[in-house]
């Protein structure tokens, strides 16, 4: 385009126009984008050089540092390891009453065995051990099977299954419902009936259940087979029992064992101590 066409002469215009007066300047990018633009693509270069890069046929460039992102966690893992090792080593030596004695092991062993709390137990316990309808609460002083540090470590090792046979046979719908009231009201050893079909032999002269067997304590208020209508529940298992094989409407009540090759020693140790540490143990 000649300088005659050009409306607006000379101006470093590019004799582009719109609009009549709208065109197109060639001027000099800003000093601060130049500056950026030679900056990113030196940083590049570097970058590049320096760490795992270009791809190759079937390999990559390695990078001048030899920096590999799996090093790295090794590291970490050895770092994170060497830290825990004195706590480990210690641990294997030690009974689970050691370990709850010493403050400083309890708190580490509290801290690991809530990750394994998580993995094998919260399903049935609670995340927080607080219970599940059908599932004893873990996290208050109310103990099926004891709550010391040596009963909490036994429940985990061997598992535990307390058994009550049912009395629908036995007992008529008038005597279970009687028998049903009193436990709700928390005066069963008053009932007569108590005696008679022969609870007492189980749930003890107190009505406050045998730890070595696992009969829940019935003058305290706190069932665990249904989450509501605690009467109907409690009749249905008085006539039906707890893990009654020969009863299918039998509650169901039985803690898998983690002992043998399912969780370490230790591993079990981490979890009494938790499970003591959750607000119950005695
Ligand atoms: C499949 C479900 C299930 C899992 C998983 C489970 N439990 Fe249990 N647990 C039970 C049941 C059911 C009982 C009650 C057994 C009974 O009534 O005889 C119980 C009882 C217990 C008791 C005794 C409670 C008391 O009052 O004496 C402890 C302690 C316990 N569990 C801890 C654990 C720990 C720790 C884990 C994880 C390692 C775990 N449980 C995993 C179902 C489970
Ligand atoms: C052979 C021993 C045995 C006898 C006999 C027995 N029980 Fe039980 N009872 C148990 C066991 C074990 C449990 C289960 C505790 C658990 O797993 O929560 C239980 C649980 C219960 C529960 C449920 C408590 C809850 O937490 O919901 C009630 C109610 C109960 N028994 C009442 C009775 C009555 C009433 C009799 C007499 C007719 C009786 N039991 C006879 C062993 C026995």
């Amino acid at each position: 385009m000649s300088d005659e066409e050009n409306k607006f002469p000379g101006e470093n215009n590019t004799g582009h126009f719109w609009d009549d007066d709208l065109r197109e300047l060639d001027n000099e990018p800003p000093a601060w984008w130049t500056i950026g633009f030679h900056a990113s693509w030196i940083f590049v270069i570097i970058y590049t050089l320096l760490y795992p890069s270009w791809p190759m046929i079937d390999t990559h460039f390695k990078g001048l540092l030899g920096w590999t992102s799996i090093d790295e966690y090794h590291k970490d893992m050895k770092s994170i390891e060497s830290v825990r090792a004195p706590y480990e080593n210690k641990l294997k030596d030690l009974s689970a009453a050691e370990i709850l004695a010493d403050d400083d092991l309890s708190r580490y062993v509290t801290a690991s065995g809530k990750v394994l709390f998580g993995d094998n137990c919260a399903a049935c316990h609670g995340a927080g051990g607080q219970g599940n309808v059908g599932f004893p609460v873990l996290a208050d002083d109310d103990w099926l099977y004891g709550g010391t540090i040596t009963d909490i470590e036994a429940s985990i090792t061997a598992g535990r299954q307390g058994i009550m046979p049912g009395n629908a046979a036995m007992l008529d719908d008038a005597k279970i419902d009687s028998l049903a009231a009193s436990i709700l009201d928390g005066k069963v050893i008053e009932n007569p009936a108590y005696t008679e079909a022969g609870c007492i032999g189980c749930h003890g002269a107190d009505g406050k259940g045998l730890s070595f067997m696992g009969s829940a304590n019935l003058t305290d208020g706190i069932f665990r087979f249904a989450a509501s209508d605690q009467l109907s529940s409690i009749k249905h298992t008085i006539k039906f029992g707890v893990n009654d094989a020969s009863n299918p409407k039998s509650r169901n009540a039985v803690m898998p064992s983690f002992g043998g090759t399912k969780l370490s020693d230790t591993d079990i140790k981490k979890l009494a101590v938790y499970v003591h540490k959750l607000g119950g143990g005695q």
